[in-house]
């Protein structure tokens, strides 16, 4: 339920009544519970241009006020807040049909869009490193999020496949793959193997040169290795994946090499809208109020980075039909996006109406604040991140006499990998982010670990109760009013994160949840002797909501939830 737009209409219905011809600004939640629900600020703002006294108006919209349905009192307060609390009969009805709906009365857009989602985009050239981990686990959630509220999600995985280093590469595989058994295991290696022959045999730069031209001609047997590599390349790719939960296929892949025919294209269109200038033999773009240009074409002929993303601009806006067109890509391209989006509007390949939009990422760091690396200095394989995560994650599993081996095994891989992901969408995405493992891994704070224990707590509350949880939610106590309040909230907070791109939105507000739930649980029993039946069922009926929105929210972020811990 959008619960703040419709506390909004109530305010924009009392203005109508009390003869303000304003907009109303938009309510906000409560900071303080003695602050009410939700609180509207609005009256300072129109103090000066009515020319009247702040409390005056607020009292104003009161007095016009509909206090019969969703609110059931307001109050003036400071300088001409309104304080407003939300009815707790309507609280229980509209939490109870949240229990009753599968999507815990989250709507389904009524206008959805079509929203590419361009996300993970690893070098086949390299291993995946942890520099692909944030662009991974942040895009898949935000394809996630925009797919449960209904959008018509496309996701693409821009792989880095094109590039004179892969001459090089393919030459150094036809050598040493002979039986075609090479797995490839550490392509890192592969990669610096493939280098020093290159630097240190002559005949073998010169065959990788020269293959390097035969790619790029479409040479049947150059292209069978290029292929052979990429698919091992993926395949490496792919295995991550897996392990982290992360909803991609190949199916999503649309490679830099899928661009190719439409690079000559997009040069065309530019030069036909006359805006290509050449520079020191190049083919530039000049843009307005920039003094460095972009380069669309090298004086050789070759394309670059900037003129495959132009073309898949193209491409996702007119064939796709994309009418959002998201870049979840490390922080340090903002500029690159900065300029293709200017220049692929410019140039219409995208319609004004499109948007275009870069959600940038800070670096992840060592507890130390340095980027990430190994103790020898070399890159994280995601990999081995991910194996020691699971590792760790074992040893945080107490009673082990309370589960198989394999259980253990499984639980593990829960806890670990939802570690790693929760701690990367629960900061701020533009910081940096330190990556510890003892502050991932702690069942307190705002970890995925909390939440999934808080859950499990719940699922234990049931087992204990281990009976149908019939009757209503009624509204007791202020801890119950808040809880459904917090409850009701999640469509508000969904599509907050949506529109800003920001899962910590919905990590925040779990937290929130978790921790009001605990203190709800803790003054509030619900199996305990002597608790009246009516209040035991209602309460029974409110951890659910809450399980169930942990549960719901926690698969949006792509992480699982478990019935015991
Ligand atoms: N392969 C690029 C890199 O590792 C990321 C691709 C991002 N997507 C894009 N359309 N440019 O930096």
């Amino acid at each position: 339920m959008k619960l703040k737009s419709q506390i909004n209409d109530i305010i924009k219905d009392a203005f109508d009544k009390a003869g303000i011809k304003h907009e109303p600004m938009s309510v906000s939640e409560a900071t303080k519970p003695e602050f009410g629900d939700y609180q509207f600020n609005g009256a300072m703002a129109l103090s000066k241009k009515l020319g009247k006294n702040p409390r005056e108006i607020a009292q104003n919209i009161l007095d016009a006020l509909d206090l019969t349905g969703v609110l059931a009192k307001a109050e003036i307060a400071g300088p001409g807040f309104i304080n407003l609390w939300l009815n707790p009969l309507w609280i229980a009805t509209q939490s109870q049909s949240a229990l009753d709906d599968a999507r815990l009365g989250v709507g389904v857009r009524e206008n959805p869009i079509k929203v590419v989602v361009d996300y993970s985009g690893p070098n086949m050239a390299k291993q995946m490193h942890v520099g692909h981990l944030r662009s991974t686990i942040i895009g898949d959630t935000l394809a996630n999020l925009l797919t449960f509220l209904g959008d018509e999600v496309i996701r693409q995985n821009h792989i880095g496949d094109w590039g004179t280093q892969f001459g090089m590469l393919i030459a150094y595989l036809e050598m040493k793959d002979e039986d075609g058994s090479l797995s490839l295991k550490d392509l890192e290696q592969f990669y610096k193997d493939a280098k020093a022959q290159f630097d240190a045999n002559a005949d073998f730069a010169d065959k990788a040169r020269e293959y390097v031209v035969k790619i790029q001609s479409g040479d049947s047997h150059c292209l069978k290795l290029w292929q052979r590599f990429i698919d091992i390349s993926l395949g490496h790719c792919e295995e991550v994946y897996k392990k982290l939960g992360v909803n991609l296929t190949r199916d999503d892949v649309r490679a830099e090499s899928f661009y190719n025919a439409r690079l000559p294209k997009v040069i065309d269109a530019l030069d036909a809208k006359g805006m290509l200038a050449q520079s020191d033999g190049a083919q530039c773009v000049f843009l307005e109020g920039e003094e460095i240009p972009v380069i669309v074409q090298k004086g050789d002929g070759g394309y670059l980075y900037a003129t495959t993303d132009l073309a898949a601009l193209w491409y996702r806006a007119e064939v796709l039909g994309a009418k959002r067109i998201s870049y979840v890509v490390d922080a340090r391209q903002s500029e690159h996006f900065k300029q293709v989006f200017k220049v692929a509007k410019e140039a219409g390949f995208v319609a004004e109406d499109v948007t275009l939009e870069h959600i940038a990422f800070g670096t992840m760091m060592d507890k130390g604040g340095k980027p990430f690396k190994t103790r020898d200095g070399g890159t994280v394989k995601l990999i081995d991140l991910l194996d020691e995560a699971v590792v760790k994650a074992r040893a945080t599993i107490h009673d082990k006499e309370a589960y198989s081996q394999e259980e253990i095994d499984e639980l593990a891989k829960i806890i670990g990998i939802g570690a790693v992901k929760y701690a990367d969408l629960a900061i701020n995405r533009e910081s940096n982010y330190i990556f510890n493992w003892d502050k991932m891994l702690s069942f307190e704070g705002n970890t995925s670990l909390y939440m999934q224990y808080a859950y499990a707590r719940i699922q234990s509350i049931f087992r204990k109760h281990n009976a149908p949880i019939e009757g209503d939610i009624i509204i007791g106590d202020v801890l119950e009013h808040r809880l459904a309040t917090m409850l009701l909230r999640f469509e508000d907070v969904l599509e907050r994160a949506a529109v800003d791109a920001s899962p910590h939105q919905i990590t925040t507000y779990l937290y929130d949840l978790v921790t009001l739930f605990m203190r709800f649980y803790e003054q509030n029993p619900i199996l305990k002797e002597g608790v009246e039946l009516e209040t035991k069922m209602s309460r029974l009926h409110l951890a659910d909501l809450t399980a169930k929105t942990i549960k719901q929210g926690l698969d949006i972020l792509g992480i699982k939830v478990v019935d015991k811990l």
